[in-house]
């Protein structure tokens, strides 16, 4: 791991809303065996925030499936000429989206779960142009990032698995993680950084941006790895993935000698 930039990176931030006045440090470093159970708990209870976060707020963004919905209720009153019947259709609606998005991303998680991050010593601290590092605040592991080598586009690096413990948002973390990312990227040579994201967050995407990250791309009605792809699935489940890309020589970190 010698190649890899910087072991520890420490940086000095104000705290974010929940501790107004206080400095805080953030370290950022390379995972060690011994965070494991923190880095799959942190990475299990964000990927868990996205089940509320596709189920409705998704339903903003997707005029399509509020179309299919209200064709559904219209073909029911017509069949059902039942009221109480068309009453319940919202909630039968919000249910299943709940239902269908909790089981999608349940699937995601199990084979994340079985994989990069059962091994995250294997996938990522062993493979040549790839890492992840973990964020501590006082000592205590507050977030995780991994960067991957991305083989079939030469010269591209992934992030991946950028998440915050939910206690300790809003206090730079997120943004410490992605500049060690795009360090990284510059002290390994590679020409982009690309990301994928299906979070309807804004929060998310304001911290992309903020880094540099442009979005280049949206596929609507992306399969997420580990659906099932049933009809029910469809109809409930429907999501965007935005997909972002940084030119490392154009970014601020380059620009700063990194
Ligand atoms: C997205 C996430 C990683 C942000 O981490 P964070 O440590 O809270 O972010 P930071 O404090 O470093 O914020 C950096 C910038 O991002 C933007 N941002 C982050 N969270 C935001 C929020 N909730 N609302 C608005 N802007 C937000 C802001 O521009 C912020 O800069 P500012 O504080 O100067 O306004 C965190 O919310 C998270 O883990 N979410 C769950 C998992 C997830 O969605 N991962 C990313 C998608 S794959």
């Amino acid at each position: 791991m010698e190649d890899k930039a910087q072991k520890k990176d420490i940086q000095k931030h104000g705290a974010g809303p929940t501790s107004p006045n206080a400095l805080q440090t953030i370290v950022v470093r390379e995972f060690e065996p011994a965070d494991q159970p923190e880095v799959q708990r942190i990475f299990y209870e964000g990927l868990m925030e996205m089940v509320p976060d596709t189920a409705f707020r998704g339903l903003r963004h997707h005029p399509e499936s509020l179309l299919l919905y209200a064709t559904i209720t219209v073909v029911s009153l017509v069949i059902s000429m039942c009221w109480w019947v068309i009453g319940l259709l919202p909630a039968i609606v919000l249910c299943g989206r709940y239902f269908y998005s909790r089981r999608v991303i349940h699937g995601y998680l199990k084979q994340a779960m079985s994989r990069d991050m059962a091994d995250i010593e294997g996938f990522y601290m062993k493979s040549p142009g790839s890492c992840l590092w973990v964020a501590e605040l006082e000592g205590q592991v507050v977030g995780v990032v991994a960067a991957v080598n991305q083989q079939k586009s030469g010269g591209a690096i992934e992030l991946k698995r950028m998440c915050v413990d939910r206690e300790f948002r809003r206090r730079r973390v997120g943004d410490a993680l992605g500049r060690k990312v795009l360090e990284f990227a510059v002290t390994h040579r590679y020409s982009y950084v690309v990301l994928g994201t299906t979070t309807y967050k804004p929060g998310a995407h304001q911290l992309y941006q903020g880094l540099g990250f442009r979005c280049v791309g949206v596929t609507n009605g992306h399969v997420t790895p580990g659906a099932k792809v049933s009809w029910l699935e469809w109809i409930f489940y429907r999501v965007r993935h935005h997909h972002y890309s940084l030119s490392v020589k154009h970014s601020q970190i380059a620009s700063e000698g990194h």
